[in-house]
């Protein structure tokens, strides 16, 4: 017999207790057999609907019925009656609702036991102490793009950002990669499908290099530009403990007149000893780029072994028994870079730099592979806080 909501044969707190509790034992027993949101709907309704819902009845007829001096009591157990039902269903539906996400039938409250279960854990104590979340700690390649940032903002740099998915233009034409030039080849990456109709300088690829950036400031800019620009970049290489697909690099740039390559060495030098200590000592090697003339790869002098090569007697694994560490490309913008930004390259000059990101954080932090920064393994996150 489904249940159904008579009239009271009294307001005695016997007679209350009774009625309040058949009430939710009633509504219980019809939960219990709720299997799906159909069903769910149904019982809902039933107990809850603004008009002949069950609840709606027992206003009507238990509480606007009571003599006025039972009604505070009635009153008061209405109400409990009524939000302990909201509650529960207001969770099963949620419930219902997860498990149809889940698309599982796994967990579901089958038995009068089971709801009793559901319920005891239901009250909420507001008097316990809230979930504490541990404070998280500053991503190490985050951390490090911030030190090194902050090296450049102490000389006067401001910092640019670009997008990630480029043109070709920004990210080869206009740096001084001729089309079908074998430079390019050394920045294999991600092209987006589909845009053969398009003229090639449009063509939208994942950017190899944050060099873009580079160009975009200097259209926007007039020299004097000092920009650091930091981001994300894009190559096709295969992920091993010192290569990833997905890394990012520090670009900077200073254009103005008479700048000149020992303003380059003099600025990385200063950059290497803030980050790395005073006793670091730079070597610059020459190297090419499209974009710089000369082009130098600058490295320093092996922290692990002060540059000497060996460790603890033994030839040192971190440089190669060298010495010397690489860290960075850099070199003058060349002249040709000028005329896609419209400088007069008779009257400035300029040089810019390149740096990998993980490649600084994995030296200053000795980390043995660079996929550990990808992982996102809280393990290793945690020791940066
Ligand atoms: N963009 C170069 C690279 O990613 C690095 C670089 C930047 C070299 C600026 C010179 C000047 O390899």
């Amino acid at each position: 017999m489904p249940y159904t909501v008579n009239k009271l044969n009294g307001y005695s707190a016997t007679v209350l207790d009774k009625a309040f509790a058949d009430l939710r034992d009633a509504f219980r027993d019809e939960a219990v057999c709720v299997s799906d949101l159909v069903q769910f709907k149904a019982h809902r309704d039933r107990w809850l609907a603004r008009k002949n819902g069950v609840l709606t009845l027992v206003r009507e007829l238990w509480l606007r019925e009571a003599p006025a001096e039972a009604r505070a009591e009635v009153g008061k157990r209405f109400n409990d009656v009524k939000s302990h039902i909201e509650g529960l269903v207001k969770t099963q539906g949620m419930d219902l609702e997860l498990r149809k996400l889940e698309g599982s039938i796994s967990k579901r409250i089958e038995t009068v036991d089971e709801w009793k279960q559901a319920e005891l854990g239901d009250p909420l104590d507001i008097t316990l102490p809230g979930i504490r979340r541990p404070i998280g700690a500053e991503h190490p390649v985050i951390k490090t793009m911030n030190e090194m940032i902050g090296v450049f903002r102490n000389l006067g740099y401001s910092v640019e950002e670009g997008p990630e998915i480029e043109t070709d233009f920004y990210n080869f034409e206009a740096l001084n990669f001729p089309p079908n030039h074998p430079a390019r080849d050394t920045q294999d990456t991600l092209f987006i499908a589909g845009q053969e109709s398009k003229p090639l300088r449009d063509r939208l690829l994942l950017r190899t290099h944050t060099s873009p950036v580079q160009i975009r400031t200097m259209q926007k800019m007039k020299p004097p530009v000092r920009v650091v620009c930091p981001g994300k970049v894009h190559r096709n290489d295969a992920p091993d403990a010192t290569h990833s697909p997905i890394f990012h690099q520090i670009e900077g740039l200073a254009v103005d007149t008479n700048i000149t390559f020992c303003d380059l060495k003099g600025t990385l030098d200063h950059a290497m000893k803030a980050m790395f200590g005073s006793s670091v000592k730079t070597r610059f090697y020459p190297s090419f780029f499209p974009f710089t003339e000369p082009s130098a790869d600058v490295q320093i002098s092996c922290i692990f072994c002060d540059g000497k090569g060996t460790r603890d007697g033994a030839p040192c694994r971190n440089c190669k028994a060298s010495g010397w560490i690489e860290l960075l490309g850099c070199g003058m913008v060349d002249p040709n870079v000028y005329g896609f930004v419209d400088y007069d390259a008779t009257k400035v000059s300029g040089f810019a730099f390149g740096m990998g990101v993980e490649r600084i954080a994995i030296l200053k932090y000795g980390v043995d592979d660079i996929q550990l920064f990808f992982q996102g393994d809280v393990r290793f996150l945690e020791q940066f806080g």
